[in-house]
């Protein structure tokens, strides 16, 4: 008999509790139906009276100054309404990002940077007048590439996340010395990009000095501040709708320029103004992952003990933005043994502003260390699972204790149902027909991250419930679980409750990114209903007057209040893959993660978070490699022909498992972040089987069959 709760059983047992609590039911997001029947408007689904259309003129060099701008021939163009750059651009308030104050300059820091915005009547003519703006340039010389000996390097104190830059423990170098089995190897990953379905878009309008957006955005609350800053708003003359999110990946976490650039072109041009990215920009718009360099030494003793531990992370930022990975992180958390050394080095280049990217940190950083752990059992002839349940721990790097941590339950559920036990470790030991088969296995882990939140609960007197909390659904199924969370709070069932979500004017709420979106919403949705509910019971006999009842909550306090914990999710993958040693091709079997996330609340949403993550993470590992040209600084990769992502046919079985888990220090659902966990690991479980396949150790990824043969 095993521990683990498998999808289906946990359905059947969600099926069996349906009539007493919605949270653990699952069940589909509320807005299926107006997503399939097109019902469902995005940024740029908003037909307005009079609307323009706007198409960026972008820079073809990495690093220079623009000498002249001339606009006469695209002004010629028969329904261009103007164009905007920068020396007739309305001026922004500077802030925190440079990336955000477009058109103000004639420095170019990046190329496919901005540096003039043509507005017409239809979108045609505004790309025809595009192509028409003539800029005359200065490049400079660019430093595009990363490397390991950059003199540029140097070591943030704060990194991503506000994580220390530094963490060191004990003395890893005597630590080493003294270790009896060892690994010393240098991990890279490429850049790379997210690319939700729906572009990077805004339509954006004035209307008696007030802005209104419609953003593709994962945080509006964020991106009205943000607005509001440059334009030199109060912000509540700044609304951003951002009802439906197709996708974000984190590439939508941040404003990005193209919110900016519609808000200017709107008031430019005095009138609603449309403003969708092509593919080809989100690539450099949009952000990416930065690439990475990472060299991990380990050192174990004679039965399997790390006694010590050396993640070194070298990435690269732009020169408009600092942004430093996390990357050895994750190697605080998984098992850091008594002596320790993480540290990140970052560069400023010549390149697009990297940003976050489903698990910054933590997925990159745990191809490495995950790899690096495979290679120590190799090297010590220790099974992998058994290596790692072997180092299990129940504190940090830091000496905070795990508020709850079922990592070892999740490697012992995993083997089991994978079919671990009785495998030869001996790479290459395992063929059928042309195919080598191989087993891999890896560690996920990702911070149970809460953040203050707001949320309005409202009792109206025909019975029904109105909660508003401005999250954002990027695909997640945000609105339905907090739906399911607020009829727990009131005590009623679902249909009587309605949500709002999407929408700044709602009041503050955070981002739906960090894996931190329904353990925050959800705890100010939670504490407005229970106001409401104890509201309605003290001074209204549990009834509704006629002019209804509403509650605000702020969970600001009762974050503070928390005790001081390390706080993550974990989880263990096993993958299957077969290789082709004629011609290196790789094929996945079948993958699965069993994952200890705290309380699930919609078993089905949930699952598919994890299954798209380690989708994701099979594409990071096989396919996803972004190329830059030296020379210009240009993504040259930058459509989906040639960047390449996992599709079906890549993905024949992917299983998702959770463990039951109950921990009380995180939120009153008692939920850990689940939208990033997934791809944690997933890259390192694929790289591992490739290994025991072939006997080939993949170190830079991605996997292709070149690197094979
Ligand atoms: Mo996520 S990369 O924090 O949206």
């Amino acid at each position: 008999m095993t521990a683990f709760v498998h999808r289906d059983q946990a359905r059947d047992q969600a099926r069996d509790q349906a009539s007493e609590q919605a949270v653990g039911r699952a069940e589909p997001r509320l807005e299926a139906r107006a997503k399939v029947t097109g019902q469902a408007r995005y940024a740029d689904d908003h037909p307005l009276p009079g609307s323009a259309y706007a198409w960026p003129v972008r820079a073809a060099f990495a690093r220079g100054r623009i000498s002249t701008v001339d606009t006469a021939d695209a002004l010629a163009v028969d329904g261009v309404v103007c164009v905007i750059w920068h020396g007739n651009a309305p001026r922004l308030e500077p802030g925190d990002d440079p990336d955000l104050l477009v058109l103000q300059s004639p420095e170019v820091w990046y190329y496919g940077q901005v540096i003039a915005l043509v507005v017409a009547t239809t979108l045609e003519r505004a790309q025809e007048g595009a192509d028409l703006v003539t800029v005359r340039t200065d490049p400079m010389a660019a430093d595009t590439v990363l490397r390991a000996d950059h003199p540029g390097l140097h070591e943030p104190e704060i990194v991503n996340a506000g994580l220390p830059g530094r963490v060191d423990t004990g003395d890893f170098d005597a630590g080493f010395a003294a270790a009896e089995v060892r690994v010393d190897a240098t991990y890279r990953t490429p850049a790379e990009h997210h690319n939700p379905m729906e572009p990077h878009a805004t339509t954006a309008f004035w209307e008696r000095g007030q802005l209104t957006v419609f953003d593709a955005t994962q945080a509006s609350s964020s991106v009205r501040d943000t607005l509001a800053a440059l334009f030199e708003l109060p912000p509540q003359l700044v609304r951003v709708h951002n009802e439906h999110v197709g996708g974000g990946f984190g590439s939508k976490g941040a404003p990005r320029p193209n919110v900016v650039l519609a808000a200017m072109a709107a008031r430019c041009a005095g009138r609603p103004v449309h403003l969708a990215l092509g593919r080809s920009m989100l690539f450099t718009m949009g952000g990416y992952r930065t690439p990475t360099i990472q060299r991990i030494r380990l050192g174990a003793d004679a039965d399997g003990r790390l006694v010590a531990l050396a993640h070194e992370s070298v990435t690269q930022t732009s020169r408009l933005t600092e942004y430093t990975e996390q990357c050895a992180a994750v190697s605080r958390v998984h098992y850091p043994p008594a002596n320790l050394t993480t540290s990140h080095r970052v560069v400023a280049l010549d390149v697009p502003p990297p940003t976050w990217m489903r698990a910054p940190g933590e997925c990159p950083g745990s191809f490495a260390l995950e790899s690096a752990i495979d290679e120590l059992a190799v090297a010590g002839s220790w099974d992998p699972v058994q290596l790692r349940i072997d180092n299990d721990t129940a504190r940090d790097a830091e000496g905070r204790p795990f508020s709850s941590r079922h990592l070892v339950e999740c490697l012992r559920a995993g083997a089991d149902r994978f079919g671990w036990a009785g495998r030869d470790p001996h790479p290459g030991s395992r063929r059928e027909g042309r195919w080598l088969l191989g087993t891999g296995v890896a560690a996920s882990s990702f911070p149970a991250i809460t953040w203050p939140s707001t949320a309005t609960a409202r009792a109206t007197a025909d019975g029904h419930f109105e909660v508003a909390v401005n999250a954002a659904d990027i695909g997640t199924g945000a609105r339905t679980v907090m739906r399911q969370i607020a009829a727990d709070a009131l005590g009623v069932d679902e249909p009587s409750v309605q949500i709002r979500v999407g929408d700044s004017d709602i009041g503050f709420a955070t981002i739906a990114g960090g894996s931190m979106g329904t353990s925050s919403w959800g705890w100010a949705v939670t504490k407005a209903c229970r106001l409401l509910r104890e509201r309605l019971d003290r001074e209204h006999h549990g009834q509704c007057p006629p002019e209804g009842v509403a509650v605000v909550a702020d969970t600001t306090a009762d974050l503070a209040a928390r005790g001081e914990y390390a706080r993550h999710a974990f989880g263990a993958q096993f993958c299957a893959v077969r290789v082709d040693p004629a011609t290196g091709e790789v094929r996945l079997d079948r993958m699965l993660g069993v994952f200890a996330a705290g309380r699930i609340i919609n078993p089905t949403t949930a699952e598919s978070q994890l299954a798209g993550a380690m989708t994701m993470g099979v594409s990071m590992a096989l396919l996803e490699q972004s190329v830059l040209d030296a020379r210009t600084g240009d993504f040259v990769t930058d459509d989906l022909a040639s960047y390449h992502v996992a599709v079906n046919a890549d993905i024949p079985r992917i299983d998702v498992t959770f463990l039951p888990e109950a921990d009380p220090h995180l939120n009153p659902m008692g939920s850990k972040g689940i939208g990033e966990l997934g791809i944690v690991g997933a890259a390192a479980a694929v790289a591992n089987a490739v290994h025991h396949a072939t006997g080939v150790r993949i170190r830079s990824l991605p996997i292709t069959p070149a690197a094979l043969l």
